[in-house]
């Protein structure tokens, strides 16, 4: 008797409990982002969440009447770790959006994301297959995809023949030579040959050096947000800046987090990206002070994917009227368009993926530091791996 009595007394507490949670959980809606914070791309981490939290401090953190609680979680640049911080997100934390990060955690956490429908965005990788892996994920990244073959293209027409890949060894390097190669051969030219260097503590000189030794007219090379200083400074050393032979890329090669340390070595190189830090708009101008005023550095291609992916949150919510349904929200982010600093941008209702516009750009030295100055704009490009799969 005395023991089904406390059973009873327990289980009406735990309904209390679940009963105030579920309440606040109305009032609260919690996004969980899932970041490298540390280990091999702990840069990119910082820039995404960097930019989320700049979004939050200039839009509020009130939506639809519901306040939003940002919770990010270190997957220490680790997939199985993301898989694991993702579970526990969707059981303790009961969060309604995730943020996902570098490709191959965005990966493994896919499959979490479809069972415990969550809205995802996707803030940080560039790979072309992350949005295929679950109906819940949208994109406001990028792809390597949209950037290189555009590179290719461009680098035909100011005359490149014969070209080396250095590719950063994972699928965003893969993919960009892919893209790169596929146009480049298209056009006429042809790929000497891929050299693919490890992604994590890489060494780029003995690469560089075979590049040289290969005397192609031009080096393509992708290495991932936070190896662009460490590339910039062995490009430099083995005096391949002074070779002749042209540098192009995805605008990784000249991120705007590595630029301002650069000096002179990256001058006069050109690439294919979608966000520079000297975007001429004057929401980019707004927004590189305000991320330097709260930052301390200047702000990058990464941290726009964070930035933008609140905006999206937060207008999608702001359509269903603080619902947090996974297909209303996905509904509500389909074709869904806006300024962000780096220009126009949509979420393409088909594939979910960003579409956005590709800036040529060269880097130049103005006020005594070097920026990628755009020159040249494709305007709102879609993924070409997408688009090549669904012909
Ligand atoms: C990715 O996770 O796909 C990724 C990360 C950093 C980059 C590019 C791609 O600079």
């Amino acid at each position: 008797m005395r023991h089904q009595h406390f059973v009873v007394a327990g289980l009406a507490i735990a309904l209390t409990a679940v009963g105030a949670r579920g309440a606040a959980a109305q009032d609260t809606i919690k996004v969980g982002l899932v970041m490298p914070m540390t280990g091999t791309v702990a840069a990119a981490g910082r820039e995404a969440v960097d930019g989320a939290k700049l979004y939050m401090a200039q839009h509020g953190d009130t939506v639809a009447g519901k306040k939003i609680e940002l919770i990010v979680r270190d997957d220490q640049s680790v997939p199985d770790n993301a898989k694991r911080l993702a579970q526990e997100m969707i059981v303790n934390d009961k969060v309604n959006f995730f943020g996902a990060g570098f490709t191959p955690s965005a990966m493994a956490m896919a499959p979490l994301a479809t069972e415990g429908k969550i809205p995802t965005v996707v803030m940080i990788s560039g790979t072309s297959v992350v949005t295929a892996r679950s109906p819940y994920y949208v994109r406001t990244s990028f792809t390597l995809g949209q950037q290189s073959g555009i590179m290719a293209d461009y680098a035909i027409k100011s005359g490149s023949k014969k070209a080396v890949m250095i590719l950063s060894d994972w699928a965003p390097g893969a993919e960009a030579g892919k893209v790169f190669e596929q146009n480049f051969v298209k056009g006429g030219g042809h790929v000497l040959d891929t050299l693919k260097v490890p992604l994590a503590n890489p060494d780029f000189s003995p690469f560089l050096q075979r590049a040289h030794d290969l005397q192609p007219d031009t080096l393509f090379v992708f290495v991932p947000a936070g190896e662009a200083g460490t590339f910039a400074k062995q490009f430099a050393e083995r005096g391949m800046d002074k070779s002749g032979i042209k540098l192009v890329g995805p605008g990784d090669i000249v991120d705007d987090d590595d630029l301002p340390h650069a000096g002179d070595t990256l001058n006069g190189v050109v690439t294919a990206g979608f966000y520079s830090a000297a975007h001429p708009s004057t929401l980019n101008k707004q927004y590189v002070a305000a991320y330097q005023k709260a930052t301390g550095h200047r702000a990058n291609f990464i941290s726009v994917g964070g930035y933008d992916g609140m905006h999206l949150i937060y207008e999608a919510l702001k359509k269903t009227g603080g619902n947090t349904d996974a297909n209303m929200v996905i509904a509500a982010m389909k074709g869904m368009k806006w300024e962000s600093p780096r220009g126009p941008i949509s979420i393409d209702p088909q594939t979910r993926d960003i579409v956005q516009n590709v800036y040529i750009r060269k880097v130049e030295m103005v006020n005594g530091e070097p920026w990628a100055i755009e020159f040249k704009t494709f305007p709102a490009v879609k993924d070409p791996l997408k688009e090549m799969a669904a012909k």
